[in-house]
């Protein structure tokens, strides 16, 4: 029954449609004026809990294919990839005009000053290579097993992001959320290294 449902060429749409929620969210609340008393602080953060989010859900697909034994998750795979590039994207686009006033000189220097900048930066260049790469023209220029080394970087933009939370958190020694995503990045990071030297390892796509 779930692998028919996945099957179906409506659920890639579903599946965009529900993750396009907290964007619609995050619009109608800045139109509706409820966003609270610091408005752009509000929508950095909101921004930055969904790339984090999405990167887990993207992550978690190749556990759950390998446990369910059913490919059909792998479908969603990209979108959820381009998704999670999407709620970076306005992160950033969130970061430098709400904090930086659109100052290109002002941001190189935020940059360069502070490192959890500095390092959600990182993350953000890296994911936009792999949204860039994530087409079938560019699996077929790279080639498959280079194209799936270059794509192996999802794991250490995981990591930059963890740093960037954990980082940003510190001045408030606030981490409890920071925690729980470091213990699910860690789980999934382990588990794909497990799989990875275990004994007859047969790694899935
Ligand atoms: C892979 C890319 C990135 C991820 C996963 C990410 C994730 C996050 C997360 C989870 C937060 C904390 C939200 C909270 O407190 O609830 C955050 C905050 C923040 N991030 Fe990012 N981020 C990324 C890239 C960037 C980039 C490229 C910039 C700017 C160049 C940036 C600037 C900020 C700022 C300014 C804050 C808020 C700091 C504050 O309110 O004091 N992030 N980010």
């Amino acid at each position: 029954m779930w692998r028919d449902a996945l099957r179906k060429p409506a659920a890639k749409w579903a599946v965009v449609l529900v993750s396009l929620l907290p964007f619609v969210g995050l619009c109608s609340a800045i139109f509706l004026d409820t966003l609270g008393p610091n408005p752009a602080e509000y929508l950095i953060r909101a921004t930055g809990d969904w790339t984090l989010r999405f990167l887990c859900i993207t992550l978690l697909i190749t556990p759950l294919r390998a446990i369910s034994n059913m490919t059909e998750w792998l479908r969603f795979r990209r979108s959820l990839g381009l998704l999670t590039f999407f709620y970076a994207f306005t992160h950033a686009i969130c970061y430098s005009l709400f904090d930086m006033g659109w100052e290109w000189g002002e941001i190189v220097l935020d940059i360069a000053k502070r490192p959890f900048i500095a390092v959600g930066f990182t993350g953000f260049l890296l994911l936009s290579l792999l949204a860039a790469t994530s087409f079938n023209a560019a699996v077929k220029a790279l080639g498959i097993v280079r194209w799936r080394q270059l794509h192996r970087a999802v794991y250490g933009i995981a990591l930059l992001a963890i740093l960037h939370f954990f980082w940003m958190r510190s001045g408030k020694q606030n981490f409890t959320e920071v925690w729980v995503y470091a213990a699910l990045v860690g789980l999934l990071l382990g588990w794909r290294v497990w799989t990875q030297f275990k004994p007859n390892a047969r790694l899935e796509k």
